[in-house]
């Protein structure tokens, strides 16, 4: 037997008790003729202690030759600490060790396995295994696991009912490149992989499931960010027979109870704001509502005073900076330095002081009066000791840089707090997106959604101003879930590939499959999917999702433990019928 306890479990307790433990060397101090080591598993620390008057001279010099990360087992006797440490459960006990074997040596990791590593994240990553046994990582682990485990236990006791499927697919447009696996028995063929289980949910409907559940791994070829990982795990959920607020009660209902049951929040019913409301009031689609700093919009006020800039523009917004008042020329020259950035991409930035006398100290003060800026201030809800940004140009733009200001502010005085939660739906996107690109609409959810029944008849004529049964989850800012009510009828998914700019035989052949299935009876159906990465780190406290994620890629999508992507051999490639071009650079 390798152990009988692991090394969280002991206390004082169990003094005098014979036990058996194994791990790894975390630490060892070596004083001369007293020796404590370190022993950790998954579990926790248990201090081992050897000395000259206990233990044989052979015992402690094999002791003295272990090494960090080496594998060992012990045999000792629990004994009280005489020097107790109280941040660790065990840390009122030690082990007299009387017999020690090593499992297996340990070559010097690369960096430290401590929380506060030296390692660099290229290096962590390529020694995963090693990252994996600092506690911080394998923390966020078993947190994803109490998370997903909470889901699925949910999930199931809502007659939710857990499908797989496929993995070797054929493509579907979910807005990203697809990664393809080509195929030998069908020379020249590729299957691509999901990027989404999409198609399928929405048939086991039609296969009548009612309600369907899978935490499933997605795959997108896209650009990565902290949020984004070319495979990545969705909670997919699809349910028959339902309405839009049918969606929206079931999976608030979820979000209620990981809330609960993980973090101990207790949060209200969840706010719901559409898509137009959400860009006017925070230039955003997943606003952080966390904190206030609303948009107020000033046309009215500020322009026709003579003040050119904002004269000739199609909108002028500002926020409400809560107790900034007092920033120095110096402070206020950062700001505007920040939305002069190419990232941000404004021309410059307007600022009005709301001083603590009631007065109003502005950039523009040549063009307007103490009475015009106290109009401005109502508008956009300061209060004395606040400090109102403003931003001016052609509206969608304006608001995304307003946005990214609000943004920073909030980080700047901190009112991010990652252990508060405000969550929201946000409802009624638009169906379609201008692509200039390609001078073409494109879904904005994707083409299985629904318009508005309200909306169908500006279809063919103002395909642009029809809004989508279509919802996005989001928490923190972070857009957490998206989902929509399907179109169930062959008519109706046709044109909408028409609007798409589909060939009837396009669309046929690519999504016929889906159109045929509609004609044998698909119920009404909707549905929907969260991020269990992002909501796992989001839960956590964090944005980044690579820590909750066992083997994440890097931010050039590779995996650079085991080396991939990596190239194939010439016999692979005959076998497949591929022939190499010369790789771009
Ligand atoms: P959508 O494309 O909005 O919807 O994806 C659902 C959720 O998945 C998460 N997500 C990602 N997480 C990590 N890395 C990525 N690259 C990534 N891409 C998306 C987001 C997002 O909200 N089939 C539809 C769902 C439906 O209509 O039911 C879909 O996939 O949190």
């Amino acid at each position: 037997m390798y152990r009988t306890h692991n090394n969280g479990a002991l206390r004082l307790t169990d003094t005098n008790k014979e036990v058996t433990l194994s791990g790894w060397v975390q630490k060892i101090r070596d004083k001369g003729f007293m020796i404590w080591i370190d022993l950790r598993d998954r579990y926790g620390i248990t201090q081992l202690v050897l000395d000259e008057d206990r233990c044989d001279k052979e015992l402690l010099e094999k002791a003295k030759s272990l090494g960090r990360e080496f594998v060992v087992q012990v045999k000792g006797t629990v004994i009280e600490r005489v020097s107790k440490n109280p941040k660790i459960p065990t840390g009122e006990i030690e082990i007299l060790v009387t017999d020690l074997t090593i499992l297996n040596e340990s070559k010097t990791p690369p960096f430290t396995i401590e929380d506060n590593t030296d390692g660099g994240d290229e290096l962590r990553m390529q020694f995963r295994y090693l990252d994996i046994r600092r506690n911080p990582v394998r923390e966020s682990l078993i947190f994803r696991h109490k998370v997903s485990m909470e889901v699925r236990k949910y999930l199931s006791d809502q007659g939710f009912i857990d499908v797989e499927t496929p993995y070797l697919i054929k493509s579907t447009p979910e807005g990203a490149r697809d990664f393809v696996v080509p195929s030998r028995m069908n020379q020249g063929q590729f299957y691509a992989l999901p990027q989404s289980p999409q198609t399928f949910k929405q048939l086991l409907m039609v296969g009548g499931m009612d309600k369907y559940f899978q935490l499933v791994k997605c795959f997108r070829d896209e650009d990565l960010r902290a949020d984004r990982q070319p495979e990545f795990t969705q909670i997919d959920c699809e349910m028959a027979f339902v309405e839009q607020d049918d969606i929206l009660d079931t999976f608030e209902g979820l979000t209620r109870h990981l809330l609960k049951e993980i973090k101990g929040v207790d949060v209200d019913k969840f706010p719901r704001m559409t898509y137009e409301e959400a860009m006017k009031t925070y230039g955003n689609d997943k606003p952080d509502i966390r904190f206030d700093m609303k948009f107020g919009e000033l046309n009215d006020l500020a322009q026709n005073k003579g003040f050119q800039v904002f004269d000739k523009t199609e909108l002028v917004v500002g926020i409400a900076v809560p107790g900034c008042a007092g920033y120095s020329r110096k402070q206020t020259d950062k700001l505007i330095d920040f939305v002069r950035r190419p990232q941000v991409g404004a021309n410059g930035l307007v600022f009005v002081k709301c001083n603590e006398d009631g007065s109003y100290k502005s950039s523009v003060d040549k063009f307007y009066t103490q009475e015009d800026l106290a109009t401005w201030a109502e508008r956009v809800n300061a209060k004395k000791g606040d400090l109102i940004l403003i931003l001016a140009g052609d509206a969608d733009k304006t608001r995304t840089q307003l946005s990214v200001l609000r943004m920073h502010m909030a980080e700047t005085l901190g009112l991010r707090n990652p252990e508060e939660f405000a969550p929201l739906w946000v409802v009624d996107f638009p169906l379609l997106e201008w692509d200039e690109d390609t001078n073409r609409y494109h879904a904005m959810h994707h083409p299985f959604t629904s318009p508005k029944p309200e909306d169908m008849h500006l279809l063919e004529s103002e395909p642009g101003k029809v809004r989508a049964n279509a919802y996005d989850m989001v928490l923190n800012g972070n857009e957490i879930g998206g989902g929509s009510i399907r179109i169930y009828d062959r008519d109706t998914q046709s044109r909408m590939f028409d609007l798409l700019g589909f060939s009837k035989e396009e669309a046929q052949a690519q999504f016929g499959f889906l159109m045929d299935a509609f004609e044998y009876g698909a119920p009404p159906h909707g549905g929907l999917a969260f991020g269990l990465d992002r909501l796992v780190a989001i839960l956590g406290g964090q944005e980044t999702i690579r820590d909750f994620i066992a083997f994440p890629k890097n931010n050039s999508g590779r995996d650079v433990m085991i080396d991939a992507p990596s190239p194939i051999d010439q016999e692979q490639l005959n076998e497949l019928s591929l022939a190499l071009v010369t790789p771009k650079e």
